[in-house]
């Protein structure tokens, strides 16, 4: 989901590496960058892709007439500052993505250069899918989650608020991950797991 007709300048959230992925997935979609803006007074007056950093963010956020995103990879501060926020959040898709067209992307949602989303998954507010990953049918997706390059969620897959999965990581069809459940890189997901833990291993396991 994009804004139709005329697009508005978007407002950066952070100014960060990943926030200059961001960057460059919302130029690539046809995206103007009205500036960057970060909490970091280290970071003020310096340039990120070329756009302007200023801050702190919270006079963007609580500006009902700027369009922003939040380009932090912390799913927790994600959370966190659009619960702040007055402004409208865009959800921005590179245009190398393949997004069927029933799939539901809530506000602020990046997705990445050669990610694919399939038929009727639904993904909440404020998440990443990161590069090439890729979600399959059927899959619920609550807020802020992140999905990292090249992980594969298989069809029917469930996660919870939050969660992280890590790159390269896998889950196999129909597992439900509780809320801010890390997953590491390269993991196999073939069990559900519970909210609140960091499990990695091919299968995964929760880590004491
Ligand atoms: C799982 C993870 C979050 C754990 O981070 P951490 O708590 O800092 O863990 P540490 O580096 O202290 O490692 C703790 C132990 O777990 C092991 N471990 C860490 N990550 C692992 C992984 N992905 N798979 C298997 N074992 C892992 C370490 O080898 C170490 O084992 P040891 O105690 O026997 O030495 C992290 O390693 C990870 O995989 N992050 C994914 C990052 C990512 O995908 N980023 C993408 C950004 S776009």
């Amino acid at each position: 989901m994009s804004l139709g007709g005329e697009r508005p300048p978007l407002t950066v959230i952070g100014a960060g590496g990943h926030a200059k992925v961001v960057i460059a997935t919302a130029r690539a979609a046809g995206w103007e960058i009205a500036g960057v803006v970060d909490d970091d007074p280290k970071l003020w007056a310096t340039q990120l892709l070329e756009a302007l950093v200023t801050g702190p963010c919270e006079e963007a956020l609580r500006d009902p007439a700027r369009t922003c995103v939040l380009a932090i990879g912390s799913n927790a501060t994600r959370r966190r500052l659009a619960a702040l926020a007055r402004c409208r959040f865009a959800s921005v898709v590179h245009p190398s993505a393949t997004v069927h067209a029933s799939v539901v992307l809530g506000a602020g949602t990046v997705v990445f250069a050669q990610a694919a989303i399939q038929p009727d998954t639904r993904i909440g507010a404020h998440g990443i899918v990161n590069t090439a990953a890729s979600i399959d049918h059927d899959c619920t997706l609550g807020e802020a989650v992140h999905v990292a390059p090249g992980a594969r969620l298989a069809g029917g897959v469930t996660l919870g608020d939050e969660v992280f999965i890590g790159i390269g990581a896998v889950v196999i069809p129909n597992i439900a991950i509780g809320a801010r459940t890390t997953i590491g890189a390269g993991a196999a997901v073939v069990r559900p797991l519970p909210a609140d833990v960091i499990a990695v291993g091919v299968p995964a396991e929760p880590r004491r």
